[in-house]
């Protein structure tokens, strides 16, 4: 099911936000009108909207898409017996948190029966906002599935995904990403024996490039890195099950006939992919080290203007070379809200105990930062530059106080003694007065 020949299908578009087009079979997209009175090939026409229609024009996604059946051929959605875990909010806590890597089912186990919700900043009907989740699974899809909620972007921490879109095919491995549209019908197939990775549900304005400032025109995520998939259908009537995501709750409906039947598209509001290897990584040459808003992919704008509703930040292989500096992470407490994944390696702010496929949460105002052995190790540094390397860390920081789920916070992976790695720091202070005296 939902197989392809990869030769032809695997192809891509390369920008960002940019008006792609791409059909099938030749005469798939009308000339000089989205939506003919009879379309040539016989498809029917459908606008996927991903803003409203009055948003400005620098802000609207919407995409024609070209298809065999119309989504609207659909019967009535029933709600399915099994939900995903973690949909219930545990209590409130205002302490720093960590979860040790989550296993893999044994049980057969596909994307969606996988996820793990564990924490989010608000309700789902909610126009702004996160929600975070975890994945495992261990065998393919054999539905398709939509997130009303928000837009997904997948981080991949082990095992390859061939994500069939209604807009063709994404092919992702750990150190890519993808990001699927709000309401893109899709179906995740394994490339490997099982995956697992992370995903940040936005609920509020679609991720873009941030904008670079004084950086300039080059730099971070460079737009032509960015791909979106060509079209790719299948002419099926097979009975499909089309699983929606519907305010965190599942729902079903059996549909005749494949939903990947899209011939031809044209638009903005497209999936795509990134290769976190080809971040363009900018930091200081002199001394101290910039925010790590430096290191943002993509951000969320919030209502507050130059306060994100979230920004995918990463942690990739860097040089190190300032002087005179603490050189990990300083210690900080911070108004975001900071939800961190490890995807290879380590992360320089940790000597042990974050490890990938690990998670760890920060809430606004929480004291934290490098741990007890990696601040010695940097006090007593003779400072050379030096190349970080094999790492890739990321960060979900969002405006918004991440609530844990109730299971989040009673599942076997939480650690119960994360604060122990910053405790018994070393007094070093000197008064000047008792120093000189000695
Ligand atoms: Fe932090």
């Amino acid at each position: 099911m939902f197989t392809a020949p990869a030769s032809e299908a695997l192809r891509y578009q390369s920008g960002f936000g940019n008006q792609f087009s791409s059909e099938a079979v030749p005469g798939g997209l009308p000339v000089g009108q989205n939506s003919p009175q009879r379309h040539p090939l016989g498809l029917y026409a459908e606008q996927f909207s991903g803003t409203a229609f009055t948003v400005p024009r620098a802000e609207a996604r919407r995409t024609w898409l070209y298809r065999i059946q119309p989504s609207a051929a659909h019967p009535q959605y029933q709600r399915l017996t099994r939900q995903i875990t973690g949909q219930q909010q545990g209590p409130i806590t205002p302490n720093r948190l960590r979860w040790n890597a989550f296993d893999v089912p044994t049980e057969p186990t596909d994307f969606i029966d996988g996820l793990i919700a564990l924490a989010s900043t608000s309700a789902a009907d909610q126009a702004e906002g996160v929600s975070v989740y975890v994945y495992a699974a261990n065998r393919s899809m054999q539905r398709a599935f939509f997130n009303a909620d928000g837009e997904w972007l997948i981080v991949p921490q082990q095992g390859r995904l061939r994500i069939v879109t209604e807009l063709g095919l994404l092919d992702i491995e750990p150190q890519e990403i993808a990001v699927m549209p709000r309401g893109l019908k899709f179906s995740v197939q394994l490339l490997d024996e099982m995956a697992r990775g992370y995903i940040c549900e936005n609920h509020g304005c679609a991720l873009r490039l941030p904008d670079l400032g004084p950086i300039g025109s080059n730099g971070l995520a460079n737009p032509r890195d960015f791909q979106a998939p060509v079209a790719h259908f299948e002419n099926s009537e097979q009975p499909t099950e089309l699983v929606q995501k519907f305010l965190g709750e599942l729902w079903s409906a059996p549909l005749d006939h494949t939903p990947f039947d899209v011939v031809a598209w044209h638009g903005n509001n497209v999936p795509y992919k990134y290769d976190l290897r080809l971040f363009n990584t900018l930091g200081t040459v002199s001394y101290d080290h910039p925010d790590p808003s430096i290191f943002t992919v993509l951000t969320s704008p919030g209502a507050v203007h130059g306060q994100a509703n979230v920004d995918f930040v990463i942690f990739p292989p860097r040089w190190m070379v300032a002087e005179n500096t603490f050189r990990p992470p300083w210690f900080h407490r911070n108004l975001m809200n900071e939800f961190m994944g490890l995807i290879d390696g380590a992360y320089d702010a940790k000597a042990e105990g974050f490890m990938p496929g690990g998670v760890s949460l920060h809430n606004c105002m929480s004291a934290h930062g490098p741990d007890n052995a990696t601040a010695e190790k940097a006090m007593a540094a003779d400072l050379k530059p030096h190349k970080i390397e094999q790492t890739m860390a990321f960060m979900f920081e969002t405006g918004k106080v991440l609530r844990p789920s109730r299971h989040a916070l009673e599942c076997p992976q939480l650690q119960s003694d994360y604060d122990a790695c910053w405790k018994g720091i070393a007094r070093t202070f000197k008064p000047f007065d008792t120093d000189s005296q000695q």
